[in-house]
């Protein structure tokens, strides 16, 4: 894993648990802010944003990438990843946004979540090994 210091990774927890604050979850009452931080030290967040329609909620994982996409383009690696919660509770990014993330993000970015047993930090290759890519063949439609 390509590391960034613990000051860095203590920071960006920090930008993503300001995030959490604006979290919009009056249904499931569970707040989740993200933080990307990119390679020009610069960092996009984003929090959960819920719907009446269950189904129609969006992770903060996912509005942060979106953001920084819609924000900066696709062009800018992305270094670091935290995610953080206002519930004092264990939570790695879900599945779908692993997937999400896997379009955007290269193997060695450091993911940082709170886990089981506090603060946890690994690779996006750890945290998602079998990402489904799609190489359109030659002479394919
Ligand atoms: N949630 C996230 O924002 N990120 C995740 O990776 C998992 C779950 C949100 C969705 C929903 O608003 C709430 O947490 C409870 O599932």
């Amino acid at each position: 894993m390509s590391g960034i210091d613990l000051t860095t990774q203590n920071r960006l927890r920090a930008a993503a648990e300001q995030a959490a604050t604006r979290a919009y979850a009056p249904y499931s009452k569970f707040s989740v802010g993200a933080a990307l931080l990119f390679e020009d030290g610069a960092v996009v967040t984003g929090c959960n944003v819920e719907n009446v329609s269950y189904g129609l909620t969006s992770c903060a994982e996912r509005n942060a990438l979106f953001r920084a996409i819609s924000e900066r383009g696709a062009g800018q690696k992305i270094v670091a990843i935290a995610v953080a919660n206002r519930n004092g509770a264990a939570s790695a990014p879900c599945g779908a946004c692993r997937q999400v993330m896997s379009e955007f993000v290269t193997p060695d970015a450091v993911v940082c979540f709170p886990g089981e047993a506090g603060p946890e930090t690994c690779s996006f290759a750890e945290l998602f090994p079998h990402s489904f890519r799609f190489e359109k063949q030659e002479g394919q439609r």
